[in-house]
């Protein structure tokens, strides 16, 4: 686990040309999802592709914990024995979830629906996240939270219902987090457990609930948003699983060969999900050179392979209904942005405060040690692009994994190295991160 460990420092310097094709690990909320639901389910869940990431590790470990059967059985390949809608098992010991709010609130959903106790516990990041926004409409359903610290923060004990009643709840934030902690607290409540949403997020329990058999209707709802509902009690069958690479994670190498010069390369079998997709809109209005090679569907998701070359970018404003699609993916774009020419202004990111530090400040934290000017104007950054960034600072990551690749990326197009104080939580998102940027020719040490 990171947090135990020595802090793991990592320097990136100005690179030669990224050049190659490589794949980067699968989805992370898939994988989660995956093993969740999976474990809901009756019979054997085949996955493949699934990311090995210690947020989804933790994730495994949980649905263990409470009476799923869970194998590895090759790389990336899992065998899950699920315990059927409601049949979760009070677990032994407290549940830890390391890094991930992810892993927490979607189990907390899935828990909340059975007549069981549990404890959900992190690292010191993850108890600094709030957890109220899941336990409000968890104790609507019939769930009671207990919490050691106000705010909802870790140590939670989370009784599950008795008899679980199924809600209509709109959320007051626009998370996928708190969407599928309902829908999947819903699942063992009878009759219909809707979700309203003002923006819509990531959708990927609804399509993971419908693939295991769940009956769920999705209708628009206002000009961005959407309303979700899923028919409690369903069998859920058990599924295969084909888990396509992280846009999330490929992120990070398509920024860096866009502000390494001369960069070329090609990144496998990408996440296409239009709810996922915010980067690459905003890339694209920045003259970013990139194409979508080969596209095609696999295991219901549109996927591509893309092909990016650097070249020279200009500053955008991104206006704030695009933060749900794109809201890992500030700290990197940010990146992109001292790389470009003129301001870039991200409108509206408030949610980058509770992620696993507070990004806002992070991000312009990283900009500004290495000689980018930046701004924060109430929950906006602004990032005066100069086409280059001198570099030379060490970033503090505060235990964020996109921080940290963040600043890794930066530091192969600065003038100056750049270094990170830890790379050790990059391992909750992205396995073999070094290794496969230093095969593309990245410059880590
Ligand atoms: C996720 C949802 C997002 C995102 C996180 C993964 C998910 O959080 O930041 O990394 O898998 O549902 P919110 O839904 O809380 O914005």
């Amino acid at each position: 686990m990171p947090h135990s460990t020595e802090p793991q420092p990592l320097t990136a310097r100005r690179s030669g040309p990224l050049t190659g094709r490589v794949r980067v690990p699968g989805d992370k909320s898939i994988s989660h999802r995956a093993l969740i639901v999976g474990a809901l389910a009756v019979g054997e869940t085949r996955i493949t592709g699934l990311l090995e990431g210690e947020d989804v590790i933790n994730t495994g470990r949980a649905m263990r914990a409470l009476g799923a059967t869970v194998e590895r059985v090759g790389e990336g390949a899992w065998s899950i024995r699920g315990v059927g809608v409601g049949g979760f098992a009070g677990p032994a010991a407290a549940l830890d979830f390391g890094n991930s709010g992810t892993g927490c609130r979607l189990v907390m959903g899935a828990v909340a629906g059975c007549p069981i106790t549990a404890v959900f516990d992190g690292d010191a990041s993850l108890r600094k996240r709030p957890m109220r926004r899941i336990l409000d409409p968890l104790e609507k359903i019939g769930a009671r939270a207990t919490e050691a610290a106000e705010g909802g923060r870790l140590p939670v004990t989370l009784h599950g219902a008795r008899d679980p009643l199924p809600i209509e709840y709109e959320a007051p934030v626009p998370s996928a987090q708190l969407k599928s902690a309902v829908l999947l607290a819903g699942l063992a409540a009878p009759g219909a457990t809707t979700v309203i949403e003002k923006e819509a997020t990531r959708d990927h329990t609804e399509k993971m609930l419908k693939h295991f058999g769940a009956r769920v209707r999705v209708t628009p709802d206002g000009e961005h948003g959407r309303r979700i509902t899923l028919e409690g009690q369903p069998e859920l069958e058990a599924a295969t699983v084909v888990v396509p690479a992280d846009p999330s994670s490929a992120a990070f190498p398509l920024v860096a060969a866009l502000i390494v010069p001369g960069s070329d390369l090609i990144l496998e079998g990408v996440m296409m999900n239009p709810l996922r997709s915010g980067l690459l809109i905003t890339l694209k209005e920045m003259g970013a050179q990139f194409e979508q090679l080969s596209e095609r569907n696999e295991g219901g998701e549109d996927v591509a392979d893309l092909r990016v070359r650097a070249g020279t970018m200009k500053g955008v404003d991104v206006p704030p209904e695009r933060a749900p699609s794109m809201i890992d993916e500030y700290p990197i774009l940010a990146v992109a942005a001292a790389f470009a020419e003129g301001p870039t202004r991200m409108r509206g990111l408030k949610e980058l405060r509770v992620k696993e530090s507070d990004r806002l400040e992070g991000t312009a934290a990283m900009l500004r040690a290495n000689g980018v000017e930046v701004e924060i104007v109430d929950d906006d950054l602004i990032v005066h692009g100069k086409g280059r960034a001198p570099g030379g600072g060490v970033v503090a990551t505060h235990m964020d994994h996109r921080l940290a690749m963040a600043a890794l990326m930066m530091g192969l197009g600065s003038e100056q190295p750049v270094g990170v104080d830890d790379a050790a939580f990059i391992a909750t998102s992205f396995t073999g991160f070094t290794e496969l940027m230093r095969r593309l020719g990245a410059d880590l040490l």
